[in-house]
């Protein structure tokens, strides 16, 4: 019987962006910000666990000093909607205030984790606070947000890999893939 993993990445179809499509869009979004923050020293936070790869690939590509730091919130669970409730599981450890605040996601997907961590770290007094999210889905927020650096615009789909997992899984993956029906199904026989 093959792993799970096997059985998403042996179909080319599934893959919705590929390792080189990845890697091209972090270095111009990494050229980007080093262009904007020339002069600064930013603290980048990672919102864990989902942006953990794409954090660690855009940190390596910025060519200005900068600090990191990281968070953990949770709203999923195992399901493949927000619950709509969020938690705090790990705070910053650096003091934010009066410092440039760039924060790193994944996916934004109903808009509520950017919404949330906003008025949250608002409140610790940044200097300037801005989003970087790799994956932005379309047509699914439920409340308002900005994200001022944004990847790629994908569809309503459900995706894994490069971080974003399915309970748990295929978070390693190097690539970007849509969850296939037979998988969540065989996922929750
Ligand atoms: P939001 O609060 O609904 O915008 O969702 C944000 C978080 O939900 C992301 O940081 C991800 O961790 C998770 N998420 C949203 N969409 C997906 C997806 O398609 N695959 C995996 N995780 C997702
Ligand atoms: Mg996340």
């Amino acid at each position: 019987m093959s792993s799970f993993t096997e059985q998403l990445v042996s179909e080319h179809k599934n893959v919705l962006l590929t390792r080189e499509q990845i890697n091209q869009k972090v270095r111009a979004m990494a050229a980007q910000i080093s262009q904007d923050y020339k002069g600064e020293v930013p603290v980048l936070i990672c919102v864990l666990n989902g942006s953990f790869l794409f954090f660690t690939d855009l940190v390596r590509e910025l060519t200005i000093d900068c600090e990191v730091d990281f968070v953990k919130i949770s709203s999923y669970g195992d399901a493949l909607k927000s619950s709509g409730k969020i938690d705090v599981l790990k705070n910053v450890d650096c003091p934010l205030e009066g410092r440039h605040v760039l924060i790193v996601e994944d996916i934004i997907d109903t808009g509520l984790s950017v919404h949330f961590l906003r008025r949250w770290i608002k409140k610790l007094n940044p200097a300037s606070m801005r989003f970087v999210s790799l994956l932005v889905k379309e047509g699914t927020a439920i409340v308002d947000y900005e994200c001022e650096y944004r990847g790629f615009t994908i569809g309503k789909e459900f995706v894994i890999g490069y971080g974003l997992d399915y309970k748990q899984l295929f978070r390693n993956l190097p690539e970007i893939y849509i969850m296939p029906e037979a998988l969540l199904d065989a996922m929750n026989k």
